[in-house]
């Protein structure tokens, strides 16, 4: 199926990690279709180099960038805000950025790092930003989550931050005789892919959720699994992501073939009103049973509620309302 090449002109697109790979070609294929395109990412730099390129392949002047490290709730936090200070709209809001963490890691929050930058940040992005979203209606969500959260059976509620799980690489979690073991003999099997197959388990968990809670405001809100992309994913990770990138260079489709199950959820009227699905190819799939674990879904919000002070924030905005003060954004 050929992705669309409906306009986009006059929708205002959000990307985050849109510095390299899935999510670089994304936002300059929305850019390409005459959107207003904010690309997120860490490091200034880059991102400044990635609106320039976008610029210049695609002609289009109306592309502009944010940088936040999603993995810390306060730059997620500004990054919201500074959003809605420039925008009064949001039509496409596409959560891509995530990562691989090879050895145990917390944010900035004391948080798990895979945990927080692939599930918390889209959770709490998106919650902040979704009065502005529904009020744009008909817009749409798009969760890059991966096939990968096929390898756990169940969302582990126990242990979500991965303690025990990374301890497998020893008592620090970072034995490099534990890590080469896994890397050469085990790869499947090694925590921070387990880990990583936890967070796309709640990409999904969060996706199904949020469609049902958002039935009847016009808003669409789907899950994508790319393929197996040749990108920068799994750098930074040593020995473990070269082997990791080495194979996916062999291997791999290229990021603009991975691209474009996002595309499609961003633009095609192809999916007019279709929400609550996982998509590959172009195609809605079938997710793990695990995935469409309702209780699970209702129990993985409350918990990101909690971890994100996002039920607090509600109480204390309700209370301004109460009082007659306009809700901070
Ligand atoms: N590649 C695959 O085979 C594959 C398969 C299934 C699913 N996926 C999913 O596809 C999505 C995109 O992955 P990719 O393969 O395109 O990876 P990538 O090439 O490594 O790109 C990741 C993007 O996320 C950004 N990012 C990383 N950490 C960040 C942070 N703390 N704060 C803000 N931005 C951050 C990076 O920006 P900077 O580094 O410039 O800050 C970069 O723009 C991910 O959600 C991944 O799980 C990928």
């Amino acid at each position: 199926m050929a992705i669309s090449d409906t306009t986009m002109a006059g929708k205002i697109c959000l990307v985050t990690g849109a510095t390299a790979g899935i999510g670089e070609v994304t936002a300059r294929e929305l850019a390409r279709r005459g959107a207003t395109v904010v690309v997120v990412g860490r490091s200034q730099e880059r991102c400044e180099a990635t609106v320039e390129a976008i610029r210049r392949d695609t002609g289009n002047d109306a592309v502009e960038f944010l940088r936040a490290d999603l993995s810390s709730q306060e730059e997620v936090r500004r990054l919201a805000k500074e959003f809605l200070d420039r925008h009064d709209r949001l039509d496409v809001l596409i959560n891509n950025a995530g990562a691989l963490f090879a050895t145990r890691r917390e944010s900035v929050d004391g948080i798990e790092m895979t945990f927080a930058l692939n599930h918390l940040a889209y959770f709490l992005l998106t919650n902040l930003l979704l009065d502005t979203i529904k009020a744009s209606a008909p817009a749409r969500i798009v969760n890059i989550a991966s096939d990968a959260h096929e390898m756990v059976k169940d969302f582990d509620f126990d242990d979500p931050q991965g303690r025990s799980r990374y301890r497998r690489l020893g008592a620090d979690g970072q034995s490099k005789l534990a890590i080469a073991r896994y890397t050469f003999l085990a790869p499947f099997a090694h925590p921070a892919l387990v880990q990583y197959a936890q967070s796309k388990l709640a990409n999904l968990l969060f996706t199904y959720e949020l469609a049902g809670r958002l039935e009847g405001t016009g808003v669409t809100v789907n899950a994508v699994h790319p393929g197996f992309v040749a990108t920068n994913f799994t750098a930074g990770n040593g020995l473990f992501g070269w082997f990791m990138r080495r194979w996916a260079s062999l291997l791999a489709m290229s990021p603009e073939n991975g691209a474009k199950t996002s595309i499609y959820l961003a633009t095609s009227p192809e999916v007019d009103g279709v929400t609550g699905q996982y998509f590959a190819k172009q195609k809605p799939i079938a997710s793990s049973p695990a995935s469409r674990d309702e209780s699970a879904a209702r129990r993985l919000w409350q918990l990101s509620e909690e971890l994100t002070g996002l039920s607090a924030s509600r109480k204390d905005d309700a209370g301004d309302e109460h009082r007659g003060t306009r809700p901070g954004r």
